[in-house]
C-alpha cells in the first residue's frame, strides 16, 4: 500500500480525491488547513472505513515546516490547496499570492529536497482566459484575467521552472470547471441547485452568457489519479487539460437544471455578482486529448448524470443545512 499526501484535502475536489485514492488502495496523509474549530471540512462526512486509511494533519501550505512534515516519506503528493474564489481575489489579492504562489513554492521545495517521486500540481482553465481558439489545447496562450488566475499561473510557472532547473518530478493537471456534491456556493451549479432546493424560484446570478466545460467531480478525481500513477516518462514535466470537450452557457445550464428539478424559474441578474467586463472569461472548452493519450483517462459522466447526482446531494436536508443559500458567498 503506497502512502500519498494531499493538500486541500478537506475541500470539494480534495475530499473526492481522498475517497478515490483510498478506493484504489492508497494510505492518504491529508492536510487540512489549521483552524481553531478543529474542523476537518468535508473529510468529516466520509465513511468511517475510508477514514481508517486517512491520517489528517492540520497545517498550512504557507508554512514550509508544515508542508515538509506532510509530504515526508510519501510516494506522491497531490497539491490542491488554494484560494479559489475569483470575486474574493479582487478584495484580498495578497492572500492569493501567499497561498497559491508561495504555498506552491513550499510544496515544490519539500518535494525537491525530500526526493518525493511524484508531485501533481493543480492548475485551472481560468489561466487561459477567454478562449482564443477552441477547443483549448495546452498550447493555448495564458491570459490571466483575474488575480486568482494570475496567482494560479504563477504556481504553474514555478512548477515548470522546478522541473527544468532541478528535474523535480512534477506534472500539472489543469481541470476545467468541476462540479458535484460538496462544492461551495461560490460556483454556479451549487448556487442554482441549492437555491432551488431551498425553495427559491427566482434565481440570482451573475452574467448568463459565458460558456464553460463542466466536468463531474468523480471524473476530475480520476484524472488526478491518472497523472499521479502513470509512468513518469509519459507525464512528468508536462501539463494536461482535464475536461469533457462539452460546452454550455450559464443561461442554458440554469434552464437544464430547472428541467431536471422540474421547476419553473426566473433568473435575476445581480450587479454585485458581475465580474468587471475585462475580467470575465467568456468561453472555456477543453481539448483533453493529451491526457487521454498519455493515461487512457476519459470522463465517465455526462453533464446530466453529474447534475442528477448533485441535485440528489442538495436535496438531502442534512447536506443543504451546511449551506447559506440566502447569502452571496463571495
Ligand atoms: N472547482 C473547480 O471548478 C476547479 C477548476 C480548476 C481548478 N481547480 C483547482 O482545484 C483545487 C481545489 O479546488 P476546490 O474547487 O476543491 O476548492 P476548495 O476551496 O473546496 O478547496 C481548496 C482547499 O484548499 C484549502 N486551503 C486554502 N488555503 C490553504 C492554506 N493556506 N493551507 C492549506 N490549505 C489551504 C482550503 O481549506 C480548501 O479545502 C484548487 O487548486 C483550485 O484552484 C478547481
Amino acid at each position: 500500500m503506497t502512502t500519498v499526501a494531499v493538500t486541500g484535502a478537506e475541500g470539494f475536489i480534495g475530499s473526492h480525491l481522498v475517497e478515490h485514492l483510498v478506493a484504489h488502495g492508497h494510505q492518504v496523509r491529508a492536510m487540512v488547513q489549521y483552524n481553531s474549530f478543529s474542523s476537518f471540512g468535508w473529510l468529516e462526512t466520509l465513511d468511517r472505513d475510508v477514514l481508517d486509511s486517512v491520517e489528517i494533519t492540520l497545517g498550512d501550505v504557507r508554512d514550509p515546516g508544515s508542508v515538509n512534515g506532510l509530504v515526508k516519506g510519501s510516494e506522491a503528493v497531490y497539491h490542491l490547496a488554494a484560494l479559489i474564489a475569483i470575486p474574493y481575489s479582487y478584495q484580498a489579492p495578497h492572500s492569493y499570492i501567499e497561498t497559491n504562489v508561495t504555498g506552491t513554492l513550499n510544496v515544490l521545495e519539500a518535494v525537491r529536497h525530500l526526493d518525493i517521486p511524484r508531485l501533481v500540481h493543480t492548475s485551472t482553465s481560468e489561466t487561459y482566459g477567454t478562449a482564443q481558439t477552441v477547443p483549448i489545447t495546452e498550447d493555448h496562450p495564458i491570459n490571466t484575467q483575474s488575480p486568482y488566475a494570475a496567482s494560479k499561473a504563477g504556481g504553474d510557472r514555478l512548477a515548470d521552472s522546478y522541473h527544468a532547473s532541478f528535474e523535480t518530478p512534477v506534472v500539472t493537471l489543469r481541470p476545467f470547471n468541476t462540479f458535484g456534491p460538496r462544492q461551495s456556493m461560490r460556483a454556479v451549479i451549487p448556487t442554482v441547485i441549492a437555491q432551488i432546493a431551498a425553495g427559491t424560484r427566482e434565481i440570482t446570478l451573475g452574467d448568463l452568457r459565458p460558456t464553460r466545460d463542466f466536468m463531474f467531480v468523480k471524473d476530475t478525481a480520476a484524472a488526478f489519479h491518472s497523472v499521479g500513477t502513470a509512468p513518469a516518462e509519459d507525464v512528468v514535466g508536462r501539463t494536461f487539460n482535464a475536461g469533457t470537450g462539452g460546452e454550455i452557457s450559464v443561461g442554458d445550464l440554469v434552464t437544464l437544471v430547472g428541467k431536471l428539478m422540474e421547476v419553473d424559474l426566473t433568473v435575476r441578474e445581480d450587479e454585485q455578482r458581475l465580474r468587471p467586463t475585462n475580467s470575465e472569461v467568456m468561453r472555456l472548452v477543453a481539448d483533453a486529448s493529451r491526457l487521454r493519450a498519455a493515461t487512457g483517462w476519459t470522463p465517465g459522466h455526462s453533464l446530466e448524470q453529474g447534475l442528477e447526482k448533485t441535485i440528489e446531494f442538495f436535496r438531502e436536508p442534512s447536506n443543504l443545512a451546511r449551506y447559506k443559500t440566502d447569502l452571496y458567498n463571495v
